[in-house]
């Protein structure tokens, strides 16, 4: 099937040679455009496999702007054709990452290598960004599969990792932090108990008071969570917070009594998380406490065990009804 070309070009007499090159080499010109908003229209409306953008254009848009505009919403690889080629100008046409830089007036030959190359380029990049994809999601399934599999032994707490997940991310969204530090958070939040797969299903679910020995035996969950952890390609990151999930910011937590600065701020915001969530589900030892006991609890210990800032964002979140749990 033949590329469809969008031309983007202000002069009428080299938008008609350019259109006659393209067909000659082979491509379908779907259109001609003279200015940068008529640009930014057709190539969101007309679905373009490539266009060739001249920068100086009629109307208060240029080429390199109206390209940033369009990549804001298409991944349509973009090629310049100017007749200038001043330093500030490439600087600047940088920004709207082109596939190419033609500079006029220009040979066939070097149209078409330019086309092709640009076209290849194009089509490895989606496969990458294609696999990329796909083994993403491959892990997020494994991780929901061990998530799953602690959980089976453990029915009083279904779906617990996932709520923690949830919340610990919308935390983290309201706290403004970077998009991979969601992802790690959401991630650590999901399988932060997955060490308690070493924990006998008896000792998990006993409905009385455990004893000092069950006790520690529950207590070498985060440390089995990170051995388990540090095995897979993950960030190192989400086995460190799995690792700190039970730490608290006066050194009361464990398993190593860490103070405040020695723990990762992902880690104090699954830690908060995890609290909210238990507090508010049933447990085997006792009924459902509710979201109001919770959020006194991190409110009254806010500043003392759990991180302020977290409190305050994971408090203003369930306050304003933002965010509730899925059940
Ligand atoms: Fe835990």
């Amino acid at each position: 099937m033949k590329k469809k070309i969008l031309i983007v070009e202000d002069e009428k007499i080299n938008a008609l040679y350019l259109k006659k090159l393209l067909e000659s080499l082979d491509f379908e010109v779907l259109q001609s455009v003279n200015n940068g908003r008529g640009a930014v229209e057709a190539a969101l409306g007309g679905a373009p496999d490539l266009i060739l953008m001249d920068i100086m254009l009629e109307g208060d848009m240029d080429g390199i702007d109206a390209s940033i505009e369009i990549h804001k919403q298409s991944d349509v690889p973009i090629i310049f054709i100017s007749a200038f080629s001043d330093e500030s100008l490439v600087e600047r046409a940088m920004d709207a990452s082109p596939y190419g830089y033609i500079i006029k007036p220009f040979e066939k030959r070097n149209l078409a290598t330019v086309l092709t190359l640009a076209l290849h380029k194009y089509h490895l990049e989606k496969s990458l960004t294609e696999s990329f994809l796909k083994l993403k999601s491959i892990l997020n399934g494994a991780l929901h599969a061990i998530a799953k599999a602690v959980e089976v032994r453990d029915p009083y707490t279904a779906g617990h990792q996932k709520r923690v997940g949830e919340l610990s991310k919308a935390i983290a969204q309201t706290m403004g932090l970077s998009e991979d530090m969601v992802e790690t958070i959401y991630v650590a939040g999901t399988i932060h108990d997955i060490g308690k797969i070493s924990v006998p299903a008896e000792i998990l679910s006993k409905p009385t008071r455990l004893s000092e020995a069950e006790y520690m035996l529950i207590k070498g969950h985060p440390l089995t969570g990170y051995e388990i952890l540090r095995e897979i390609e993950l960030p190192s990151i989400v086995s460190e917070v799995v690792y700190q999930h039970h730490e608290r910011i006066d050194g009361s937590g464990y398993p190593k009594n860490l103070h405040g600065g020695h723990i990762h701020l992902e880690s104090k915001i699954v830690a908060v998380s995890d609290v909210v969530e238990s507090m508010s589900s049933h447990r085997p030892y006792r009924p459902a406490l509710g979201l109001e006991k919770a959020i006194e609890e991190i409110i009254s210990n806010r500043n003392v065990i759990y991180d302020p800032e977290v409190v305050d964002a994971c408090v203003s979140l369930l306050r304003e009804r933002e965010f509730s749990f899925a059940w």
